[in-house]
């Protein structure tokens, strides 16, 4: 692509100054939200489904396995419940419970909420057609101003999903106080269910970050593609290493590119150069893993109690059901 189509592309303002600010950082870094555009989000759809990334089964299997449990812990009161997942992605492992509660006939409606009406509107769509008696009330908004639209509208009990080790892609600080922040929208009655992925052998964690097909590879990658792309970056990603880390004694399985050589980047649209030793890294993306005191301390420390603990056969897996009392 030629500069002067680059310069004839509308710049996300908020991404190109998020990229000056990370690489001009000493360690440089770039935002693990920024893999989530069209293609990345295929690439992640793709990660899901590989033999080394044993989250998305592990998880799955415990829905499969404790449905009946978990309605039973859900639905407890006469006013059905609100079944509420935040980031829902295409629902593939929730569809699980929803077939499952739907066959008990309980009484209860999905609200998927996500920040992209786009996402909303494919698994709605999907939703309809594959479970058509199925209430689905989506919201397009961030999840806190969701959860306290939710909040003054009305008066059934409220489950929050916060699936797939999403949590895990926030440092322990912005863990903490996002969960504060989720709390201050429950009432005593509600719950949330978390799941986090748990600490095991390094080596199986190693390879869920740097599978054999090189996807993950190739959606750490995106971030870099995005900046060529969106922001006429000149980066030779031949020049780069997808590199993973886990680090047994914090849980912190880290992500990088790293630079192989001494080389100067410049951006277009920020119109500055990026300087690089030879194998400086680039810091992409945290994805903590967790113990069983580390499930409580979280709760403790954000004001939750953990109610109930499900795991897969493995113990690779840990979904946890909390509520304030
Ligand atoms: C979305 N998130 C929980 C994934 C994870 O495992 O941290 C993202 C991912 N990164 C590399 N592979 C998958």
């Amino acid at each position: 692509m030629d500069n002067s189509q680059n310069r004839a592309k509308v710049i996300d303002e908020i991404f190109a100054e998020d990229v000056r600010l990370g690489l001009s950082s000493s360690p440089k870094f770039l935002h693990s939200k920024y893999f989530y555009n069209e293609k990345g989000d295929k690439l992640f759809q793709e990660i899901m489904n590989l033999e080394e990334y044993y989250l998305t089964r592990a998880e799955y299997e415990i829905f499969d396995t404790h449905k009946s449990n978990l309605l039973q812990l859900f639905d407890q009161s006469d006013h059905g419940f609100q079944l509420i997942e935040f980031g829902a992605g295409d629902g593939l492992k929730t569809k699980v419970l929803l077939k499952s509660f739907l066959e008990s006939k309980a009484e209860f409606t999905y609200v998927p909420i996500d920040i992209s009406g786009n996402v909303l509107d494919i698994l709605e769509t999907d939703l309809k057609k594959t479970f058509p008696e199925l209430q689905v009330e989506g919201i397009e908004d961030d999840y806190f101003r969701a959860l306290k639209k939710l909040h003054l509208s009305g008066n059934s009990r409220k489950v929050v999903l916060f699936l797939g080790s999403n949590i895990g892609n926030f440092s322990k600080k912005q863990s903490i106080d996002f969960l504060k922040k989720v709390n201050v929208h429950l009432s005593d009655d509600d719950l949330i269910m978390i799941g986090f992925d748990l600490k095991k052998d390094p080596s199986v964690i190693l390879q869920a970050y740097d599978d054999s097909k090189g996807v993950t590879r190739e959606f750490n990658f995106n971030l870099l593609h995005r900046i060529n792309n969106e922001l006429g970056g000149e980066f030779d990603l031949d020049t780069f290493q997808h590199f993973p880390s886990y680090n047994p004694v914090t849980g912190e399985t880290k992500s990088f590119l790293i630079s192989k050589i001494r080389q100067e980047v410049y951006i277009h649209a920020l119109d500055q150069t990026f300087s690089f030793l030879p194998w400086e890294p680039i810091y992409t993306e945290v994805s903590q893993k967790f113990n069983m005191v580390d499930v409580e301390n979280l709760a403790s420390k954000s004001g939750f109690k953990v109610k109930e603990n499900y795991f897969d056969e493995n113990s690779y897996f840990v979904d946890s059901v909390w509520g304030l009392s």
